[in-house]
């Protein structure tokens, strides 16, 4: 049981945790698990979303209008999640949302400014992040622009 609760805690701490408690913690309590961690496919899918979001808020700050939509994004939808994840339905729903909300940034009618639709998806990666995954979000949050 006790073993159970570890696996628990750390699977949280490597995905969701703060990045900075992180490993203070993991080396006190679980030293040997550290070095099996693998990152899950989503783990990767999100880092891949975080630093393809830094740079193109950099281009929108700078003029550039995006054309392309980052097919990887779809891969929301199907990556496999760390243990003890579930997919749910309100899961479902925020990453559809999601979807959508970036692909209104190549939409080249859409009245609202591309700052606009940006933050827009930005809030929603911080809405999925809300229901239980919060410690990434003060880096997600950075990515706003104000
Ligand atoms: C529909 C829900 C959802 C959306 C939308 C979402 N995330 Fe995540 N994010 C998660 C979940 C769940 C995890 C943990 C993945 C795992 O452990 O398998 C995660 C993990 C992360 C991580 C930590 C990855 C790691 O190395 O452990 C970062 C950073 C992240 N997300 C950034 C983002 C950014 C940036 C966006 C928007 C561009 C975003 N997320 C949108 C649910 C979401």
């Amino acid at each position: 049981m006790m073993r159970f609760i570890i696996l628990i805690g750390f699977a949280f701490l490597c995905s969701c945790g703060q990045e900075t408690k992180q490993e203070a913690i993991v080396e006190k309590e679980v030293p040997i698990k550290y070095d099996m961690y693998v990152p899950s496919e989503m783990a990767n899918l999100m880092n891949e979303m975080y630093n393809y979001k830094a740079e193109l808020k950099s281009d929108i700050l700078s003029g550039t209008v995006p054309t392309e939509f980052p097919e990887q994004f779809l891969k929301i939808h199907t990556a496999e999640l760390s243990d003890f994840k579930d997919r749910t339905e309100a899961f479902e729903a925020v990453s559809k949302a999601f979807i959508e909300a970036e692909q209104r940034l190549f939409d080249s009618t859409a009245t609202q400014s591309l700052e606009t639709r940006f933050n827009t998806a930005v809030n929603l990666c911080i809405s999925c992040h809300n229901m239980g995954c919060t410690g990434p979000i003060p880096r997600i949050q950075k990515l706003l622009i104000k």
